[in-house]
């Protein structure tokens, strides 16, 4: 608010008293007269060379009208003299220049409300008063929108960012403490979780954190390494990029539920990495110094206990990978189709490990299909099954693919036995049908051989001679019968071969 006046005065009687003074400072004679409120004594009139005045106020609710002249010396700045101006609220001013032009009755000014915005609610219609009033709640209601809307994307980030916490492989102390081996972690997740093998954040840390250290073999679909993890072997499968799908159905294969067993290959991890020219496909598993069975029965002859120990294992592997097992935590039947010694490994305790499960087939039971189409002749030629040398194979049948494979453990067998030592004596390593087809026979080769001659693997008569030898022989047989029907199945071989072992005092 600007100050009128000497503020002295102002602020023992307000305006009235300030325009007391002015009015005595008026010249007298002048041509102007004006009304005058504080002149009583020359009747409430004054004259003066300057303008008339006339202001109403309101100071502290109390409200003064003023009258009075004002002399031309105070008229100051001209154009807007000092005493002529209002203040907005407080004082409402009015100067004039004719006789008696400040009878003007002037409105007290209203203190509560600024003019400008008075003269504006009055001046709008209805729907710039609905436009004032709603405009603000629908801005508070906006401002609520946009906050819950940030709110939500925010949760949301956070859940997505808790989520990919957990798959990156910056979480995996949670499962790779410094300590922890991989038969640890192994176990750990084979007995809490569903026991189908490590999380798959957990498989490609590992895979990634391997040191490749030499080439241990070579095989259809790419090269066997030996690596490094934390000290401890693995052995890792590279294959080729081309060979995509085997890689992945064999990791599948490997995860199915329950699979887990001490004769079954133990599967670690599968990686794809993009190297940004090709892929490199990654499938690691449990290292057997021992190699193959192949490598190892070329390598050595067996004692009947080793005989036994070989056969039997393979058998328990087998039956549990045709087993199926029902509930929730059970497992389908799967047939392996390319059981050969060269794809079982055996193990430090002289045990076997199943491998290579590229091939398998599963058994949805439910529904009595298989998980995929399965071809007609995958696997080893030497080690097909007669109906699958001629085609003849019920493959809408799960169970004639377990009845191929009991063919071809029945080989596996012949070549276990041939090394088994029974008073000094053992035969030399050959692969079945050796005297009977080429090197890499074809499958017409096979076939006659197999199907049109029905001629199968010697065994030898002086294995009659040695009960365990004998009980060999005669498990082979059983399962090479033509008619894949009449074969053994893998759990009978194994209560055989389990009777065997307690007789001949085998320590499994
Ligand atoms: N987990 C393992 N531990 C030790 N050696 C292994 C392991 N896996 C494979 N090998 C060795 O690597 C070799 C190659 O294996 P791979 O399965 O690639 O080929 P293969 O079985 O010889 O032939 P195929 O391609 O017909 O299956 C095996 O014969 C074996 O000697
Ligand atoms: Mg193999």
């Amino acid at each position: 608010m600007r100050s009128y006046g000497n503020p002295a005065v102002m602020s023992t009687k307000g305006t009235a008293l300030t325009l007391l003074v002015l009015s005595g400072l008026i010249a007298i004679g002048n041509a102007l007269r004006c009304n005058c409120t504080n002149c009583e004594s020359s009747g409430y009139e004054c004259e003066t060379d300057g303008a008339c005045m006339a202001s109403t106020s309101n100071i502290a609710g109390v409200e003064q009208h003023v009258r009075i002249c004002i002399a031309r010396d105070k008229l100051m700045p001209p154009g807007q003299p000092f005493y002529c101006l209002s203040a907005e609220g407080y004082l409402n001013t009015h100067c004039c220049y004719s006789d008696y032009c400040n009878s003007v009755d002037l409105k007290v000014p209203k203190v509560s409300r600024l003019p400008a915005i008075e003269s504006a609610l009055s001046s709008w219609g209805p729907v710039e008063l609905v436009a004032v009033i709603a405009g603000p709640i629908i801005l508070v209601c906006l401002l609520l929108i946009v906050g819950v809307l940030v709110f939500q994307h925010h949760q949301r980030t956070y859940n997505h960012r808790q989520r990919l916490d957990v798959e990156d492989p910056s979480c995996d102390h949670l499962y790779l403490a410094k300590d922890k081996t991989l038969q640890d972690l192994i176990f750990d997740l084979s007995t809490s979780g569903s026991g189908s093998g490590l999380p798959l954040f957990v498989q490609r840390t590992v895979a990634r954190t391997i040191v490749l250290q030499e080439i241990i073999g070579k095989g259809r679909f790419g090269e066997v390494w030996r690596g490094k993890w934390r000290g401890g072997d693995v052995a890792v499968k590279i294959f080729s990029s081309r060979e995509e799908r085997s890689w992945f159905r064999e990791a599948e294969i490997y995860q199915t539920i329950m699979l887990r067993h001490e004769n079954i290959l133990g599967f670690i991890a599968a990686d794809n990495k993009d190297n940004g020219t090709w892929t490199q496909l990654w499938l690691v598993s449990d290292y057997h110094e021992h190699g193959s069975l192949f490598d190892y029965l070329n390598c050595y002859s067996v004692t009947i206990e080793g005989m036994i120990k070989l056969a039997l294992s393979a058998a328990s592997g087998l039956a549990h990978l045709h087993m199926e097992i029902l509930g929730t935590q059970g497992k389908p039947g799967i047939a392996h189709r390319d059981l050969k010694s060269k794809n079982i490994l055996v193990k430090k305790n002289g045990t076997c490990a199943i491998a290579d499960l590229g091939l398998a087939v599963r058994h949805e039971s439910s529904t009595d299909t298989i998980d995929i189409a399965p071809n007609q002749r995958v696997g080893t030629k030497r080690y097909m099954a007669p109906e699958v040398l001629d085609e003849t194979i019920n493959m809408k049948h799960f169970d004639s693919f377990k009845c191929a494979d009991i063919y071809a453990l029945g080989l596996v067998y012949w070549e276990i036995a041939r090394r088994g030592s029974a008073g000094g004596v053992h035969e030399d390593y050959q692969l079945p049908y050796y005297d009977l087809v080429p090197p890499d026979p074809s499958i017409e080769e096979m076939r006659k051989v197999v199907c049109d001659q029905r001629l199968r693997p010697t065994v030898p008569n002086w294995w009659q001679s040695y009960e365990a030898l004998r009980v060999m022989g005669k498990i082979m047989r059983e399962c090479w019968y033509s008619n894949g029907a009449a074969r053994l199945t893998a759990l009978r071989i194994k209560k055989t071969l389990s009777q065997l072992s307690v007789l001949e005092d085998v320590k499994m």
